[in-house]
Parts: C-alpha cells; structure tokens; sequence
C-alpha cells in the first residue's frame, strides 16, 4: 500500500473495534509480536479466542479502538479493567503501530482518544508495563503523563538478551493521595 507519510495524520480514522475487524486486528498483532521485541508476546492470538476476547469486551464497552488508514487496520490501543472485581477500577493498556506508519502521529491519536474512553469508562488509573529499552513508547507515555511505578530488573530473557519492564501508570482521577495506613493508637 502507497502512502504519503505526510498526510498521514489527516487521513487516520480512530474508531471502536468491530467484530469484522478480527481478523485483521489478528494479523497487526501477529506481526508487531513478532518483531520479538516490543510486546510482551512473541506471536499472536488464536483467532477464535481473540474473537471471543473482543466480543466480551464489546458487550462490556470496554475501551478497545483501532487506527485505519485505506480501510486498513494499521494500529490497536485497548484497556482492559483489571481483575479480580477490587482491581476493576484500574485499567490495563495494550498498543501497538505497524512499524511502517510509526512515527507518524498514530500512537498519539489512539492513546490519546482511548484515555478519553477509559475515563468515559470509569476507569481511576490506567497501567502498563512496557519494556524498558522500547524507547519510543516509554517516551510517548511520558509525554501522556504517565509516571514510573517500578521496574522489574532482567524480567524477560529472549534470544539471550535481558530486558527490564517499567511499571507506569496514569491517575484520572484529579487527586492522586496516597494509601492512608490507619495507626492503632497503642496504650
Ligand atoms: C509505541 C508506538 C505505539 C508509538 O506509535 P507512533 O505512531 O510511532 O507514535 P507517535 O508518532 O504518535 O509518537 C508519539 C511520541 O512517541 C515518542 N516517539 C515515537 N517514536 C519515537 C522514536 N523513534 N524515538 C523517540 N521517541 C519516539 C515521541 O515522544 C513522540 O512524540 P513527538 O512526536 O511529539 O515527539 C509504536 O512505536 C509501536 O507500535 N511500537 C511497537 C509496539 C509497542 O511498543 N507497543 C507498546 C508496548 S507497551
């Protein structure tokens, strides 16, 4: 497919997943997996659970959108709530951009329209762990306000090669207090 990097940003759509995009949606995944070295995968889902996963989360209104360039699906962003039940008010985010279109104002565009769905949503906070040496991404999260909450030292090891994950996360909600410990008055 030709394009022209330059009008990109015009011509990207951001829309909700449908249950007609799984296949394609499969495919992108497959294929960023399986650059072994961004996501947490390596390949990507069977289709008849990836379909059952997106039509869950569809009768759920669960923040799942895609990026579509021609009628082609070029980029995912979802964020998924947390379980068990307790852990429902945060939410969980995954994402991914063909590697030809990156660099190009797509991240930006999903992540930035499914924040506004996650908060639509009733999410407080949204997490992700991404591997600490995927520059581009800790960078675009940064630029989102996402903030450092960890980091799990030499958490994968693929084709010999260590890597570290970084906890970040992204607070909706206007304040951001700490957890209060109750103390017990002692005698
Ligand atoms: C992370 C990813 C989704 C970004 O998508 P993208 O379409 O390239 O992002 P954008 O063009 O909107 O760039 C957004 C910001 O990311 C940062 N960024 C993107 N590419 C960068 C690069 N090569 N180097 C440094 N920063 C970069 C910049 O801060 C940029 O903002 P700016 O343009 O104002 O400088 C894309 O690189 C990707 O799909 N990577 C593989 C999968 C992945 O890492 N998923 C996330 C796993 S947690």
């Amino acid at each position: 497919m030709f394009v022209n990097t330059e009008n990109l940003k015009t011509i990207i759509k951001i829309r909700n997943v449908e249950i007609d995009d799984v296949e394609a949606l499969n495919k992108v995944i497959d294929e960023v997996s399986r650059e072994r070295q961004y996501l947490a995968t390596t390949s990507g889902f069977p289709l008849e659970n990836h379909m059952q996963f997106v039509q869950n989360n569809l009768q759920n209104d669960i923040p799942q959108l895609v990026s579509i360039i021609n009628d082609e699906i070029i980029g995912w962003c979802d964020i998924l709530p947390k379980r068990p039940e307790e852990f429902s008010h945060v939410g969980y985010l995954g994402m991914g951009v063909l590697k030809k279109f990156r660099k190009n104002g797509v991240g930006s565009q999903l992540l930035s329209t499914c924040i506004e769905e996650a908060k639509a949503y009733g999410f407080e906070k949204i997490e992700l762990e991404v591997f600490s040496d995927n520059f581009p991404a800790v960078k675009m999260y940064e630029k989102f306000g996402f903030k450092k909450e960890g980091l799990k030292i030499k958490s994968r090891k693929l084709d010999g090669k260590y890597q570290d994950i970084l906890l970040l996360s992204l607070w909706l909600k206007d304040s951001n207090k700490k957890c209060t410990t109750v103390k017990h008055r002692g005698k």
